[in-house]
């Protein structure tokens, strides 16, 4: 192995890299080590990275080529691959995306080819709350039960963006009828195996969801919520406290995350996110 080490941040997901240093080029051999590694523990901490927007986003592109969030209103000015999330307002304006993202979700699960994971920095942190948790889901998946399993095998959510926007963000800016086309409704399979080391998760999100296809909207999101109570126990569990330079890479195709509240109106928080492309999930059932 080159010159990086990991070790585990909880039972079931998350590993600590020491000994990379990302304003510069990560060599060949690391970034392989560290994508399996992705796949295998779904969120990497890297610590003390006191990067730049452009190191940020030339390190994300290492793993891949960058999107580019349908909000571009909360995107770094000057750097479009990079999407804002903080409460901190200048000269009357949010300059982050703000007060969302407080429900467990993987990142652009509503596109057709959802995002393959991001990259989080922490510029700015408070000192009690604002922590990230995140879930293990194919560790949520592997204890269900076997019958449970082969249900949920053929199953397709349908994500829809508009739908929960227009229900949740009444104190957004309405989403333009461009951004609306961006993000048509979209069915994915409800398990999907990870391209990397072919280990099945579950794909489901506390948003975005409206139905299973072929069922109705209240049958389908007592079945979701019924799964995700099960998804989120603590055994799946790793909640990460920030300090400013850490590095967060977290893998959209075998985890969820949600940010925890903190005092939004007292404390500052500020998080440059990159957000990878990603491939469309599928369901492969083990050989
Ligand atoms: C996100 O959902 O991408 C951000 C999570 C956080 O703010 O902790």
């Amino acid at each position: 192995m080159p010159g990086i080490e990991f070790a585990n941040l909880a039972p079931n997901i998350g590993a600590e890299v020491r000994g990379l240093d990302l304003s510069r080029p990560v060599a060949a051999a690391e970034m392989a080590a560290l994508e399996r590694a992705l796949a295998d523990r779904a969120v990497l901490l890297i610590r003390g990275q006191d990067i730049t927007p452009e190191q940020h986003i030339a390190f994300s592109r290492q793993l891949g080529p960058l999107e580019d969030h349908v909000l571009s209103n909360f995107c770094l000015p000057g750097h479009k691959e990079i999407f804002v999330v903080s409460n901190i307002i200048e000269n009357g304006k949010h300059i982050g995306a703000f007060g969302g993202s407080k429900q467990y979700h993987s990142d652009l699960a509503y596109l057709d080819e959802p995002s393959l994971g991001s990259v989080f920095h922490c510029l700015e942190c408070p000192e009690e709350g604002g922590e990230t948790s995140f879930v293990s889901m194919s560790a949520a998946y592997a204890a269900l039960p076997e019958e449970r399993k082969r249900w949920l095998q053929d199953k397709k959510a349908v994500f829809d963006y508009v739908w929960h926007y227009e229900r949740t963000h009444r104190d957004r800016p309405a989403l333009t009828d461009e951004q609306k086309a961006k993000v048509p409704p979209i069915a994915h399979p409800v398990v999907r195996t990870h391209p990397v080391n072919g280990v099945p998760s579950l794909f489901l999100t506390e948003i975005w969801i409206r139905r299973f296809e072929g069922m109705d909207d209240a049958e389908s999101q007592k079945i979701v919520a019924d799964l995700l109570a099960f998804a989120t126990g603590p055994e799946f569990i790793y909640v990460h406290k920030w300090s400013p330079g850490d590095i967060l890479i977290w893998d959209n195709r075998n985890s969820m995350h949600k940010a925890c509240p903190f005092d939004e109106t007292g404390t500052r928080r500020r998080m440059h996110r990159t957000t990878v492309t990603g491939t469309r999930p599928y369901f492969e059932a083990a050989a």
